[in-house]
């Protein structure tokens, strides 16, 4: 395992995400969203740097990958959503990987009629897009590896990590290395 990102560096960078987003919605009626599981941890640390009052609320996505597919289902919980008519919205995710699913996301709660809607991210994954979709703000951009810790997972192991390591195939021999969801 290679660490990529000590827990030092994110904080420092979390803390100046906040400030920036705090400056961004000052006076402004803000929800910011955490997609479950991944986010909980950057979520935890944003919020409390974003100064301003603001409510909070999740959803809980789950990628399905077909067996006849390339692309892979999304399934979305919204139980945990409050009302965000008329709210100023972010929605935080741990990773931009292809984007499909925060591009889904999106638009799931563009429908809710906030009265603005925005995405962030801690890591924006560099070259691996596959729709055309960006996030307005993100923390760090990354190379394209698999990286567990600070909220994300492997199997659902590994979130608890301060840090942020490349988790390379020897890591896990005999397991294919893969995006996975539920997270
Ligand atoms: P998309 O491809 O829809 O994916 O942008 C976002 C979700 O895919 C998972 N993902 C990862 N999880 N290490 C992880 O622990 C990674 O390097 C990684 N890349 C993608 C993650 O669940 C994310 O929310």
């Amino acid at each position: 395992m290679k660490q990529l990102l000590s827990a030092d560096q994110i904080s420092r960078r979390v803390a100046e995400l906040g400030t920036q987003l705090a400056a961004d919605y000052r006076g402004r009626p803000l929800t910011v969203v955490g997609v479950l599981s991944g986010s909980v941890v950057f979520l935890a640390d944003l919020i409390r740097c974003i100064d301003v009052p603001h409510q909070i609320g999740f959803v809980e996505a789950s990628s399905y990958r077909g067996r006849t597919t390339t692309g892979s289902e999304l399934t979305v919980s919204v139980d945990r959503l409050p009302d965000l008519t008329g709210r100023d919205v972010l929605l935080i995710d741990d990773i931009l990987d292809t984007g499909r699913t925060l591009a889904s996301l999106k638009a799931l709660l563009a429908a809710r009629h906030p009265a603005s809607l925005r995405t962030a991210v801690l890591l924006w994954k560099d070259g691996t897009q596959q729709v055309d979709f960006m996030a307005d703000y993100h923390a760090f951009r990354i190379p394209n590896a698999f990286v567990v810790g600070y909220g994300l997972d492997y199997n659902n192991d590994y979130r608890h990590r301060p840090d942020i390591v490349i988790l390379e195939p020897q890591d896990l021999p005999s397991i294919g290395l893969r995006p996975s969801r539920p997270d």
